[in-house]
């Protein structure tokens, strides 16, 4: 029996995304948590007749309990999105607030769950959700994910001129580093199978990738950021670690983990000087089986914009972890 738990149901991506979850094979119960609305989420998705029962919980008469206990994944998309004019890291203040207290309530009801964080700004809500695990002494780095998903998600659309496939996701292109503007670093060298980007176009779809978030919220005019294709993305990164969870092999997706924590992390976190990082896992029973180094064959391009990534990570980490450590 999976238990999956969506945190923030009731969201422009919660949403989406627990819909998805519902259609989803892999899963037996479906339990939403929000701080609004989750009552009338749970009710209608709860009329699709696909497998997972669906269940709606609101903080009052400890719903953060109920939905969590027996959770096996838990997926986070709760908090503020942006407007236009705001970075991610503005979110900063609001939103570490939320996932430090959803951290929490994981860390006391299931420890053992798969735990993806989807909340802005990742490159610091996952360094806060490890302080707060590792606090309460279930820090288990192999089952702890910034979702990155939609950085390749859209490197694999806009490259698809590029690679011409007919389905744009049949080429796998690892992004690296983190999740916001120029921490988002594509790696199109490493691209399987392999295509070419003439030079003249490289700083153009670079930069597309690395803000393809700002594109959607402008687009959206004050209406919030992506909800529906991060719902695609999430959906998409969650199945593969039920997929994996359930026996099957070679399931590989970048995620922004804690490197010191995974096998073959610490060569790379020795070699990008973060702990926190995003590169190519492999997924197995446990959650992560091992960080694949993406970096050794990458050309002094990507050299360049992988440097000034890890500059912007190093910042962001520490907030992530200092807000933990002494709190505001
Ligand atoms: P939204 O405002 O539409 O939904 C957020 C939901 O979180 C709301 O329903 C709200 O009630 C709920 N919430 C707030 N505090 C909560 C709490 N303490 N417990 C449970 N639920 C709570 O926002 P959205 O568009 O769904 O975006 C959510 C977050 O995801 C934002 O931080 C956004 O920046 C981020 N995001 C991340 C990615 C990514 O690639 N990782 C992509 C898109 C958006
Ligand atoms: C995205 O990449 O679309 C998200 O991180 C939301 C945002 O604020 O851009």
């Amino acid at each position: 029996m999976v238990k999956a738990v969506v945190l923030g149901a009731a969201g422009g991506i919660g949403q989406p995304l627990s819909l998805l979850l519902k259609t989803s094979p892999l899963i037996d119960e479906l339990a939403l948590y929000d701080v609004v609305n989750t009552p009338g989420v749970a009710a209608d998705i709860s009329h699709i007749s696909t497998t997972a029962t669906v269940t709606g919980f609101l903080p009052a008469d400890d719903g953060l309990r109920h939905a969590l206990t027996g959770a096996d994944i838990v997926v986070i998309p709760a908090g503020v999105p942006r407007k236009p004019g705001m970075t991610r890291d503005d979110l900063f203040k609001v939103n570490a607030g939320i996932v430090r207290d959803l951290a929490k309530g994981i860390s006391e009801y299931c420890p053992k769950a798969y735990t993806l964080i989807i909340s802005n700004p990742v490159n610091s809500t996952v360094p806060v959700a490890a302080e707060v695990f590792r606090n309460a002494g279930v820090l288990d780095p192999k089952r702890l994910f910034g979702v990155t998903t939609l950085d390749i998600v859209r490197a694999e659309t806009f490259a698809q001129e590029f690679t011409g496939q007919k389905v744009p996701s049949a080429t796998t292109i690892p992004v690296v580093g983190g999740h916001s503007g120029e921490t988002i670093v594509p790696l199109f060298s490493q691209a399987q199978p392999s295509f070419n980007v003439p030079e003249a176009k490289l700083d153009a779809i670079v930069n597309r990738i690395q803000f393809g978030g700002d594109e959607v919220v402008k687009a959206k005019n004050g209406g919030g950021s992506a909800t529906l294709s991060m719902a695609y993305a999430g959906f998409r990164f969650a199945e593969k670690v039920l997929k994996a969870v359930s026996g099957e092999k070679g399931l590989v997706e970048p995620s922004f983990v804690y490197l010191p924590g995974v096998e073959g992390g610490e060569e790379i976190a020795k070699e990008v000087g973060v702990d926190f990082f995003s590169v190519p896992v492999e997924l197995g029973p446990s959650g992560v089986v091992k960080a694949n180094n993406v970096l050794a064959n990458i050309n002094d391009y990507e050299r360049k914009l992988l440097e000034v990534a890890i500059k912007g990570l190093k910042g962001n980490i520490e907030k992530g972890v200092e807000f933990v450590k002494n709190p505001p």
